[in-house]
């Protein structure tokens, strides 16, 4: 089944994230993908509590290395794991811009995530320039290169990759189906070669997608999902989405 993945970023009070959470949970379109919904660390409890029985899945927009000491601001996998989540966003662009995540962080943080049997999402995409100059590629590879550097086939095929060309992000041009693919099979050849994984890596596509477009990264294609900022933000919206997903199950 496709993952559909609702990254709230800085958006949304307690009370719109839980109406959000009772309008989706109540349609039988959420039972079409494996929703995943990101909200704030600060409303994931009220969301948990509402979500709690239903088959919509937890996640935290970001996740710390350590589990306990001087870390003030931090977040740790294990308080994330109490809350309620089960998936965690890894080194997202936007993060990586503000807050200085970067690969060895990733790396860091998809290692503690694992420990603690929560699923990281680890973000990963190229720039404006890297992609006009041609250089996407190899931008690409030393993400995942450090970011999944000393896990095991077994811990990597618990990683989710979500490609996310900057470019794309909140632009209204998305990467199209065939340039995401491409990058797809790229990654999880370059995943495979480091890891000694054979098959099974997900990978999800993010950056524009919305109800007109969201159908060409799912179904007969080599994406696993989709990882959504905006069009995911109004329920109505991300149930349109769920209803252009073909319903195979
Ligand atoms: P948009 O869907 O708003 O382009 O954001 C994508 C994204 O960054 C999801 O993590």
């Amino acid at each position: 089944m496709a993952i559909l993945a609702a990254n709230w970023k800085l958006h949304k009070t307690t009370e719109d994230a839980v109406s959000w959470a009772r309008a989706v949970k109540a349609s039988p379109l959420a039972r079409r993908c494996e929703v995943i919904v990101l909200p704030g660390f600060l409303q994931i409890p009220a969301v948990a509590r509402e979500l709690h029985g239903s088959q919509i899945a937890l996640g935290a927009q970001d996740v710390f290395w350590e589990e306990s000491g001087a870390y003030t601001g931090m977040v740790a996998p294990t308080q994330l794991r109490d809350a309620g989540c089960a998936y965690a966003l890894v080194a997202h662009s936007e993060r990586r811009r503000l807050a200085g995540d970067d690969d060895r962080g990733a790396n860091a943080r998809i290692r503690a995530a694992l420990a603690c049997g929560l699923t990281p999402i680890y973000c990963v995409g190229e720039d404006e320039k890297e992609r006009s100059t041609g250089r996407f590629r190899e931008a690409l590879v030393g993400q995942y290169d450090v970011g999944f550097e000393g896990l095991s086939a077994q811990e990597a095929r618990r990683v989710i990759v979500a490609y996310e060309p900057i470019w794309a992000i909140g632009s209204g041009q998305p990467a199209n189906p065939a340039q995401a693919a491409e990058i797809a099979g790229a990654i999880r050849d370059g995943v495979f070669a480091r890891t000694g994984l054979e098959s099974g890596l997900r990978i999800l596509y993010g950056g524009s997608v919305a109800p007109e477009n969201v159908a060409g990264y799912l179904g007969d294609t080599a994406m696993d999902g989709v990882l959504v900022g905006t069009a995911s933000l109004d329920p109505s919206e991300f149930l349109a989405m769920l209803e252009a997903v073909v319903d195979d199950g």
